[in-house]
């Protein structure tokens, strides 16, 4: 059994990334897994001031909802995010998250596999890869893990829109994949 953590950054009702991750989350946990998600709804998410301190801190300074999650990221054995594509990218508060858990890079860490999931409102191949190479830099600063795996819905673009969508059963088989 693994420790799974599901990160879900869009911020809107009826988010089309929060279903793949429910489904992500639904398939994990029939294969047995311990899964927790969080959403960055309502959490309370600064920007990095950029002041090191976490490097000798082993946390951030800044006292909002950040030093929490980081703490399950870092006792986890699968990280996964799902976002909305924003400009071919992944979304802002999920990037911020990223900077912020810069407390992190010193420590010793448990996750090995990573998976991103993405929507977005083209359904073009090329649409998520900014994403997937924003999440690459992060996962290489922790060379014990790996991208295991990448799940992209286009052609989404109003709230619910992916309801009925084939590749939510896609999440549900990856999140079931995980041995
Ligand atoms: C600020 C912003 C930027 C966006 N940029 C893109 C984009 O570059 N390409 C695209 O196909 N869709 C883009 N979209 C559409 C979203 O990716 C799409 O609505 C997606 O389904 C949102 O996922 P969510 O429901 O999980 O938030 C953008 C939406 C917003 C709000």
């Amino acid at each position: 059994m693994k420790k799974v953590i599901v990160i879900s950054t869009s911020l809107r009702p009826g988010s089309n990334s929060d279903m793949l991750a429910d489904k992500f989350v639904e398939g994990a946990k029939a294969a047995g897994h311990d899964v927790e998600k969080i959403s960055l709804v309502g959490k309370n998410l600064q920007f990095c001031k950029g002041c090191l301190a976490c490097q000798k801190l082993g946390r951030c300074v800044i006292n909002d909802d950040v030093n929490d999650i980081m703490a399950q990221v870092l006792k986890a054995d699968v990280v996964v995010w799902a976002t909305p594509i924003y400009y071919y990218e992944m979304s802002g508060q999920m990037k911020t998250l990223i900077d912020r858990m810069n407390a992190m890079y010193p420590l010793d860490y448990q996750f090995r596999d990573v998976y991103l999931l993405t929507t977005a409102a083209e359904d073009e191949e090329h649409v998520p890869q900014r994403a997937v190479a924003g999440l690459t830099g992060w996962i290489d600063c922790y060379p014990k893990s790996r991208l295991a795996g990448t799940l992209f819905c286009g052609g989404v673009n109003a709230a619910r829109d992916i309801e009925g969508n084939a590749k939510l059963q896609a999440a549900y088989d990856l999140g079931n994949s995980i041995a």
